[in-house]
């Protein structure tokens, strides 16, 4: 019993694959269970052969995938409706919806994990050590011998009975495999020596110290390749006597493209007062962009026609005046471009939004909302004007008829 305990077991060799196939098959009829072969190129039906079970790993990787599920639902719906409840859009707490995406992902990533970690688990890995390392014939496993390993702790073991049954397959030689680690392999009749390792470890650890070699003593600052003296944003910097690494600009320079020369197009002022006119014609085009920029950036405040009745408005905002009121009606288009880049009362500046371009843009469809709303009926052609009257003899269609096609006549103009 005792010298069981120091046995790994017996390695027999073969030299074809055909003989390791058949001593697996017999071995395994024979009741043996612990024991393994080894090859240098996988052979056919050799796992069957000796009796290994297919893995557990789908077992695992399964409940992997089903632990991360639920848990990243489960730290969704803590976060969501325990921990920290927030009204997204009226939605329900419990968007279950939107957790879809983060809860495929975590099951993906748990199975995966679970896949890896499994594997190494049930492989035994990491394993630098193997006592069949201790028969230093055994490399000729990964070159051109087939080995069947029948291990101690099989129930069946009896070291002289093992010994004759594997005899009795013809192997070419038949080694006990100590069990515990030995300073030097156990030399079979053959014999093999071990190829020296010891330069390779040498030439390795040589190489590792290539990847030092990017940094030099801090005094040598022509040399020092793993730090080019680049400063990041907002980095402090010695070189400045402010110790910040920004400059500020030169005084009296203008940076590229930043020149401002022309006070109407940019402060829609002439002389001191708001311009009547706009800087550059207006086309069909810009009106086009105005009414788009328009709609993005002021009709939420301001609503569509510009009657101040807006939708943040109606939910509490300041209620802007509208821009059909006769003082706004009259005021000069430069007035409209002053309030989009500078703020008026509680609106707050749109300077940094909304492009010197487009704010006089927007400042021309401005001018065409207010022609929508107080256009001439006679400046409209005969086609509009007998439509207009049909929807005033209706009454019941005019509201709606009144609200879809006065903008829309308004943008023809
Ligand atoms: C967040 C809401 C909001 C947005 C967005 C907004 N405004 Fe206003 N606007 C207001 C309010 C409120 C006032 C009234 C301010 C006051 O009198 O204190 C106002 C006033 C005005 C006035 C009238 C100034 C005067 O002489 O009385 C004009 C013109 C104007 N806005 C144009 C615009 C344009 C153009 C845009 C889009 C670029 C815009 N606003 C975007 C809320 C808004």
């Amino acid at each position: 019993m005792r010298s069981r305990l120091h046995i790994y077991g017996l390695l027999a060799e073969f030299d074809q694959p055909d003989r390791l196939l058949h001593a697996a098959r017999t071995a395994h009829k024979a009741g043996y269970k612990r024991m393994d072969g080894y090859a240098p190129f996988p052979i056919h039906g050799l796992a069957a052969a000796l009796g290994l079970r297919s893995s557990r790993l789908p077992l695992i990787v399964l409940a992997g995938g089903i632990v991360g599920c639920f848990g990243g639902f489960f730290m969704q719906w803590f976060a969501n409706v325990v921990h920290y409840p927030m009204n997204i859009g009226g939605r329900p707490f419990n968007s279950w919806p939107a957790f879809i995406i983060i809860t495929f992902e975590t099951t993906i990533l748990c199975a995966g994990l679970a896949a890896v970690l499994g594997m190494l688990a049930l492989n035994g890995l990491p394993q630098p050590y193997h006592p069949l390392f201790n028969v230093a014939h055994f490399e000729l496993a990964s070159r051109t011998h087939f080995f069947l390993c029948i291990e101690a702790i099989d129930k069946k073991f009896d070291l002289t009975q093992t010994a004759e049954f594997l005899k009795s397959l013809n192997p070419t030689n038949i080694t006990i495999v100590p069990a515990g680690r030995l300073q030097k392999p156990v030399e079979t009749a053959t014999g093999h020596a071990t190829p020296a390792r010891l330069p390779m470890i040498l030439l390795c650890c040589g190489m590792l110290g290539l990847l030092v070699g990017c940094e030099h003593p801090a005094d040598n600052e022509l040399f020092k390749m793993d730090d080019h003296g680049r400063l990041m944003p907002m980095e402090p910097s010695e070189v400045f006597a402010d110790g910040t690494s920004a400059r500020p600009l030169v005084e009296g320079t203008v940076a590229r493209g930043d020149l401002r020369l022309d006070p109407h197009l940019f402060t829609g002022k002439v002389d001191g007062k708001a311009a009547e006119t706009f800087p550059f014609p207006i086309t069909r085009a810009r009106l086009e962009r105005g009414r788009q920029q328009y709609q993005i950036n002021c009709a939420h405040c301001h609503n569509d026609t510009g009657d101040g009745d807006g939708m943040i408005v109606r939910r509490g905002f300041t209620r802007p005046p509208s821009y059909h009121e006769d003082r706004l009606r009259t005021a000069p288009v430069g007035h409209f471009y002053d309030v989009i880049t500078n703020g008026w009362g509680a609106m707050y500046s749109h300077n940094d939004k909304v492009s010197v371009e487009d704010r006089w843009a927007i400042a021309a469809y401005i001018r065409v909302l207010q022609f929508s709303q107080n256009a001439d009926m006679n400046a409209l052609s005969p086609e509009d004007q007998n439509q207009l009257a049909a929807a005033i003899a209706a009454p019941t269609t005019a509201a709606s008829a009144g609200s879809t096609t006065a903008p829309a006549a308004g943008g023809a103009h």
